[in-house]
């Protein structure tokens, strides 16, 4: 027993198989390169010693963070941290499911690394969130995407965050920032605010709540009587949140009280952004629409591509069903996604020659820069691609760009498709 050469080589071969098997389990999360160095410009706030988080020059970025979305995180972050004229006083705060999700993989310690490889220098915190926390809260939307317990952690910053922490500025992670973030940083809250995000006042704000809403006597345009101003629908993909005001004011019980309303009657049938809206519509303090060009996911429904809105942009916010990096793999990307493409430092599988001829004529001629892209990562250091595009001087004018024209229809029918996001 033993001496046979093929029931050797048989058992070689099982060794090999579950180890390759055992490897894939191990590897759940992609690989990511690693950003190019950023240091502090002239006149940034010097780091008061020892004070770590709670250092008043800082800028508190609040982000999710899981496998799925990991890619569109690591894109966000390099993007935030290339525009910041101050990028070593961003401090991130990253919420991640405290069980790493479904599909195993994603603990908070593998996020932990991979954030630590890609940006080694960057000062940030995961929060373990409990996703029982919501669950019994979380009733059934439209998508399923958007009952993930994740969407609802927002609502839960103030409690998760250090005290010290005044505000912090909520980012999806589908968005690129292509101008200083300490621009938004430094929005000014009225007392009465608790939340600054760009308002839409265009959109149909009826259409956010049911029928069974407006037309209970103790509901409807009740709710927002009496409030600073008009309520308008507003997105909460980005949004500057007074944390101390939110404290004070328990803002994370008001939202919950109408989630608890929501099991009992619908009056909403989106996931986490009605309750936002029923708590603070008409209470937000309004920012420049610079900062949540929407809706670049594209058309829930048909699935196509959408242009920036007319006016400046400081950030993009691919919203909507459509992610620009499912559409590069698919090799059918939007105009736009080849501006979020400079900011991936995703690492592909390495294309070969073999599987090179195998893919469809679009995604050979798609994959010439993410060639360059897994060259670069190899090297160990990701080479600074975005500077040949147009953002060197913060931000970009769309008319220049040709995107500017704006169709009324159109946006009305994006408003009441992003809100989904
Ligand atoms: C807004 O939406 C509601 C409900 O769908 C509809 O009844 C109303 O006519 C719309 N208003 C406008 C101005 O389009």
């Amino acid at each position: 027993m033993g001496g046979n050469p093929a029931m050797r080589a048989g058992l070689a071969l099982v060794v090999v198989v579950v180890a390759v098997v055992v490897g894939d389990v191990g590897a759940a999360l992609p690989r990511f390169a690693e950003a190019p160095e950023y240091r502090n410009g002239e006149g940034c706030p010097a780091a008061v010693a020892g004070a770590g988080v709670c250092d008043p020059g800082l800028v508190h970025i609040a982000m999710t963070l899981d496998a799925h979305y990991l890619r569109g995180s690591m894109a966000a972050i390099y993007s935030l941290l290339k525009h910041a004229s101050c990028p070593e006083s961003i401090f991130f705060h990253f919420l991640a499911a405290a069980d790493g999700g479904e599909g195993g993989g994603g603990g908070v310690g593998e996020l932990r690394t991979a954030v630590a490889a890609s940006f080694p220098s960057l000062r940030f915190e995961i929060y373990p969130f409990r996703a029982d926390a919501v669950t019994g809260l979380i009733s059934a939307s439209v998508r399923a995407a958007l009952e993930a317990p994740l969407n609802y952690a927002r609502n839960y910053l103030a409690d998760l965050l250090p005290k010290c922490v005044p505000r912090a500025i909520y980012l999806d992670s589908d968005v690129l920032a292509v101008d200083d973030v300490r621009r938004l940083w430094e929005t000014r809250l009225p007392a009465a605010a608790v939340v600054a995000a760009p308002e839409y006042c265009h959109a149909n704000f009826s259409r956010y709540f049911t029928e069974n809403f407006w037309s209970d006597p103790q509901l409807g345009d009740r709710v927002f009587a009496g409030r600073r101003r008009a309520p308008c629908y507003f997105n909460t993909g980005v949004m500057v949140i007074d944390l101390r005001r939110w404290r004070v004011g328990n803002y994370r019980r008001r939202i919950e009280v109408w989630m608890e309303l929501q099991k009992e009657k619908r009056i909403y049938e989106l996931g986490s952004l009605p309750p936002f809206l029923l708590v603070f519509a008409g209470e937000v303090e309004a920012v420049d629409h610079r900062w949540n060009q929407h809706g670049l996911g594209g058309d829930n429904v048909l699935g196509s591509c959408r242009p920036l809105h007319k006016g400046p942009v400081s950030l993009m916010h691919w919203s909507g069903k459509g992610k620009p990096w499912d559409r590069l793999d698919a090799g059918k990307p939007c105009p736009l996604d080849h501006t979020w493409k400079s900011y991936d430092l995703y690492i592909a599988e390495a294309i070969t020659a073999a599987t090179t001829s195998q893919l469809p004529p679009s995604a050979v001629q798609d994959s010439e820069g993410e060639g360059r892209h897994t060259a670069a990562a190899h090297k160990g250091k990701m080479e600074n691609r975005g500077s040949k595009f147009l953002f060197i001087c913060g931000t970009i004018q769309i008319d220049s760009l040709g995107f500017g024209l704006e169709n009324p229809h159109k946006v009305e029918a994006e408003d009441r498709d992003l809100s989904t996001d």
